[in-house]
């Protein structure tokens, strides 16, 4: 089975659901606290092997770019300043092994379009897909690493899925399973791009993490605009599913949802409960408002 080396970061959306904030900036580049939304998917897809980053970007994306490159001046001035733990940290934001591509996306035409604009770059090897969007956190692992071992015992495109609620189904692609290989494991028939509710195969929904066999891509070329009239990437996936060359993961973590304001918010807050020194002092304050750590630590 061929290595996976390589990860998609499609970054060419417009963030329209926090302007003004990304008026002028990616909403890739919001922080967590310190860190930007797009760094914990790079460092996921890194923690899982991968050696070659490429980020599709549009308009306006280019703190994108600069973020992941060097910055020579700042280095030299924090070296000056005597912080050498912070010019380490922001030299060392992607090690030397790994390289950066970027691909534009000259029209937003969707998900499924994003991917196929990667296709030159990616080449005829499988490949991994990582939506900025969904922040993942498990203990152990990562979601990338999870489903890019499941690519490797089965040789099929993998999904990272989860149980939503009846009520949240038209917001995801929901996969209809052949069958159950394990309590966390799914032969996927097919998938289906934001359902209502009666048309929803299951309540098992497909969040931001994708591992492909390369035909995705000549799929995706026929692919016609689905929902919101955009090239879905479910659709595409769908097709490959009917075949019988798809499987699901179940997430082992918590995902937040960083393209809504609440998912957002709840990221910031669940970073902040878990990271030193602020964590203790917030879970002071947000007791004044009655609330109790165990309920989001
Ligand atoms: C995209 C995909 C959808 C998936 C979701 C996960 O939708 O099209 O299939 O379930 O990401 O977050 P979006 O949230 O970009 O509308």
């Amino acid at each position: 089975m061929p290595a996976i080396r390589k990860a998609v970061f499609p970054v060419a959306g417009l963030g329209t659901r926090f302007l003004p904030a990304t008026k002028a900036m990616p909403k890739e580049l919001l922080p967590i606290i310190d860190k930007p939304i797009i760094q914990y998917a790079v460092e996921e897809a890194i923690d899982a092997g991968i050696e070659t980053l490429i980020f599709v970007t549009g308009r306006n994306k280019r703190a994108i770019e600069d973020h992941f490159d060097a910055n020579l001046e700042l280095e030299w001035a924090l070296l000056e300043k005597g912080k050498q733990e912070a010019r380490d940290m922001i030299r060392n934001i992607v090690p030397s092994r790994v390289e950066c591509l970027f691909v534009r996306q000259p029209e937003q035409l969707g998900l499924g379009h994003a991917v196929l604009c990667a296709r030159r770059a990616v080449g005829d090897e499988p490949f991994a897909v990582l939506l900025a969007d969904d922040l993942m956190h498990q203990d152990s692992g990562t979601p990338t690493g999870d489903l890019i071992e499941a690519y490797s015992r089965t040789g099929k495109s993998a999904l990272c899925v989860a149980e939503v609620a009846a009520s949240e189904v038209n917001k995801y692609g929901i996969v209809s399973p052949r069958s159950a290989l394990s309590d966390n494991t799914w032969d996927v028939a097919g998938l289906v791009e934001k359902p209502t509710q009666e048309a929803a195969p299951s309540q098992l929904a497909s969040f931001g993490r994708y591992v492909f066999a390369p035909e995705v891509f000549d799929i995706l070329e026929k692919t016609q605009p689905g929902a919101g009239n955009e090239i879905q990437l479910a659709d595409a996936i769908d097709v490959l599913a009917a075949r019988g060359d798809v499987v699901a993961n179940r997430l082992k973590g918590i995902r937040y949802d960083c393209g809504d304001k609440l998912g957002y918010v709840k990221a910031v807050v669940h970073a902040a409960l878990r990271s030193d020194p602020i964590g203790s002092e917030l879970d002071m304050f947000l007791r004044e408002f009655g609330y109790q750590r165990s309920e989001a630590a």
